[in-house]
């Protein structure tokens, strides 16, 4: 519930009280000495937090309006920085993740090894209360949905955290599709992955020598990284 979420954000923060006229609060964009825009009437309306690692201030009342807001469950994400606070989990329905082998296949620019295909069964289904229209039905086009690893070890790294990512439910989310322009659907969620082999038609295809590097930056901006797989 509301309360246990907000007791255990604030072991991410601690109240400052002084330079408040110097800053803005990026969430609200009203100064900090002054009031949080969403602090009409309530006591709290005025009280200032730090986040403990990046150190960026926002009021507290905007800090936790945004965390209500935009939750889908776990840490709490800095929003100037990005920086994670807890384990962020996600929103993504229910569903399964598979991968396998395929020896046979040659992923351009990874010409000595096979490939792994990793495939995502979701359903059609309806949202839940961590989803943008609680109780309305969602669409899911396009499953089983299948991403290519080269199957070497930074490509089998990058599996095991796909795999965790996707545990945490943050593979995909429900939104409008920025392709399809389909609303209450499920879309990938800044997790990229390689949907074609070869002949790269989409931009989504080999070859790309720069991919693996930077589905390890984007499963990182989630907080999923080697660390993890101890
Ligand atoms: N393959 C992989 N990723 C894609 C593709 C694609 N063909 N098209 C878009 N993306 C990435 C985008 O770069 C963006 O980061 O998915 C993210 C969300 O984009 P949306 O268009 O909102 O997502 P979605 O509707 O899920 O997917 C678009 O991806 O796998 C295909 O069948 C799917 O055609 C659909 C397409
Ligand atoms: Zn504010
Ligand atoms: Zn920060």
């Amino acid at each position: 519930g509301k309360t246990r979420g907000v007791e255990s954000l604030e072991k991410y923060m601690h109240g400052v009280d002084t330079d408040l006229d110097k800053n803005d609060c990026s969430i609200c964009c009203e100064k900090l000495s002054e009031a949080s825009s969403y602090g009409e009437g309530k006591a709290e309306a005025h009280a200032v937090v730090e986040l403990n690692r990046c150190g960026h201030q926002f009021h507290k009342l905007c800090l936790l309006e945004m965390y209500h807001s935009i939750h889908k469950g776990g840490g709490l994400q800095c929003p100037s920085c990005k920086t994670i606070y807890g384990e962020k989990t996600g929103n993504c329905p229910p569903g399964y993740m598979q991968w396998r082998l395929v020896q046979d296949l040659t992923l351009p620019g990874y010409e000595g090894c096979g490939a792994i295909l990793v495939s995502y069964h979701i359903s059609p289904g309806i949202q839940g209360p961590d989803h943008p229209s609680p109780g309305h039905s969602f669409t899911a086009r396009g499953f089983p949905r299948q991403g290519y690893l080269p199957d070497c070890d930074k490509g089998r790294k990058v599996l095991k955290l796909l795999m965790e990512a996707f545990q945490r439910r943050l593979m995909f989310t429900i939104a409008t599709s920025h392709t399809t322009g389909e609303a209450n659907t499920v879309t990938w969620n800044e997790i990229h992955h390689k949907t074609e082999p070869y002949g790269n038609h989409s931009g989504h295809g080999y070859p790309d020598p720069q991919y693996l590097d930077n589905v390890l930056m984007e499963l990182a901006a989630h907080g999923v990284t080697e660390d993890c797989l101890r």
